[in-house]
C-alpha cells in the first residue's frame, strides 16, 4: 500500500500574536513561552471546513494523477463539521462535483486524521477501496471564544489529505494503534449545540457553543497516552527509534512536544514542526505536517515517518510508515 498524494490548505490571513495582544489580555511573550505559538491562520467568513478539505483533496490526487471522481471512499477527520448533518465529506464531494463514492466524517478531535488513516488503510488492505482519500480540516476560529485568553491564543485553521492505492512494492503501514478513554470526555469539549444542550438564548449568552477546555489535565494526559501510543506502534513495527526519518507528533503545544520527545527519546532535528506558524489545527495538523515534510523533500521513498497523536474525547492514535 501508499500514499501517492498528499494536499495541504491553509487560509491565506495571517493572525499574529501581536494582533491577539489587542484582542484579549495576553502577550506575544506569554504564547510563546507557554505554547510555541508565533502566528495561526484564520479562514474568512465565508469559508467552511468543506472548503479547505476538498482543496487540500484536490491537491492531492493532483500530485496522485487520480482524478477525484475515481476515488473509493473519502474519509474526513474533523471536529468542526460543516453542518452538524450531512458530513463534511458529503459537502466536500458537492464541491469536487463528484458523487457515488462512500463518504463519511470521522469524529475523534486532534486524533481524526490517523482514525481516517487507519480506516482507510483497512479500505484497501481488504481490497474494499483502491483509491482512497483520507483527510483532516478544521476551522478552530469558529468554535472558539475570541474573548477567552485561555483557549483562543492556541488554535488555527486548515487541512490536509492523502491518497491511498494498493502497491506490491516494500512501502505501507507497519503497524498502529488507536483508542479512547470517554471518560476524560469533559476535560475538553464544546458543550451546546448537540442534542445535549441544544442552541438557545443561554447558549449564546453563556458561549457555551464555544470550546471548553482544562488545560493542565489535558497536557498531562496528552503527554502520557501520545508518547505511549508511538512507543508502542514502534515496537509493534519491529524497528528502532533511530531507525525512523521524521516524527510528526500532533501539534498542541510545543511543551506538550518537547515532553514527549523527552519520554520518547529523539533529536528534535528528527522531529517535523509546524505548530509556530500555525497553532494546534487539531485533525488538520498531522497531514499537513506530512505534506509539508514531503515536499520539504524531508520524506524520501523507503524512510520511516512516524504519526502519533492525542485528542478530544479523550482519543490517541499512532502510525508507522514505510514511504
Ligand atoms: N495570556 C496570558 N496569561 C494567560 C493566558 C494567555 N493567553 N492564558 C492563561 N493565562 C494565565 C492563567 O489565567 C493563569 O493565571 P493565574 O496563575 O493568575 O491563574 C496563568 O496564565 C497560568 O495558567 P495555566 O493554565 O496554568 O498555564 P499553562 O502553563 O498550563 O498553559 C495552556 C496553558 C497553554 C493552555 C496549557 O495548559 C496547554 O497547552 N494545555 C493543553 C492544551 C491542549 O493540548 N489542548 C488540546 C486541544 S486539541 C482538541 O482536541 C480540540
Amino acid at each position: 500500500m501508499k500514499i501517492v498524494g498528499t494536499g495541504s490548505t491553509l487560509p491565506e490571513r495571517v493572525l499574529t500574536n501581536l494582533e491577539l495582544e489587542k484582542m484579549v489580555d495576553t502577550t506575544d511573550a506569554w504564547i510563546v513561552e507557554r505554547t510555541g505559538i508565533r502566528e495561526r491562520r484564520i479562514a474568512d467568513e465565508k469559508t467552511a471546513t468543506s472548503d479547505l478539505v476538498a482543496d487540500a483533496i484536490k491537491k492531492a490526487c493532483d500530485q496522485a494523477s487520480i482524478k477525484p471522481a475515481e476515488l473509493d471512499a473519502i474519509i474526513v477527520g474533523t471536529s468542526t463539521p460543516d453542518t452538524i448533518y450531512p458530513a463534511t465529506a458529503c459537502w466536500v464531494q458537492k464541491k469536487l462535483g463528484i458523487r457515488g463514492m462512500a463518504a463519511f466524517d470521522v469524529s475523534a478531535g486532534c486524533s481524526g486524521f490517523l482514525f481516517a488513516l487507519e480506516l482507510g488503510t483497512n479500505l484497501v488492505r481488504t481490497g474494499r477501496g483502491r483509491k482512497v482519500a483520507v483527510a483532516g480540516g478544521e476551522v478552530m476560529s469558529k468554535v472558539v471564544n475570541w474573548k477567552d485568553r485561555a483557549t483562543c491564543v492556541l488554535f488555527g485553521d486548515g487541512a490536509g489529505a492523502a491518497v491511498l492505492v494498493p502497491s506490491d512494492d516494500q512501502s505501507g503501514p507497519l503497524a498502529a494503534n488507536w483508542g479512547c478513554d470517554g471518560n476524560l470526555a469533559p476535560l475538553l469539549y464544546q458543550p451546546a449545540g448537540g442534542t445535549r444542550l441544544p442552541f438557545s438564548e443561554q447558549v449564546l449568552h453563556d458561549m457555551s457553543h464555544t470550546v471548553r477546555m482544562e488545560g493542565n489535565r489535558v497536557f498531562k494526559h496528552a503527554v502520557r497516552t501520545m508518547g505511549d501510543a508511538a512507543v508502542k506502534a514502534i515496537k509493534d513495527a519491529g524497528i528502532s527509534i533511530e531507525q525512523v526519518k521524521v516524527i510528526i507528533p500532533h501539534q498542541a503545544n510545543l511543551r506538550i512536544m518537547e515532553a514527549v520527545r523527552a519520554r520518547i527519546g529523539y533529536p528534535r532535528e528528527q522531529q517535523f514542526e509546524v505548530i509556530h506558524k500555525y497553532g494546534n489545527m487539531s485533525a488538520a495538523t498531522v497531514p499537513i505536517c506530512l505534506d509539508e515534510a514531503r515536499r520539504a523533500g524531508r520524506i524520501q521513498d523507503g524512510d520511516i515517518v512516524v504519526m502519533t497523536a492525542f485528542g478530544t474525547g479523550f482519543t490517541w492514535a499512532a502510525s508507522v510508515w514505510r514511504w
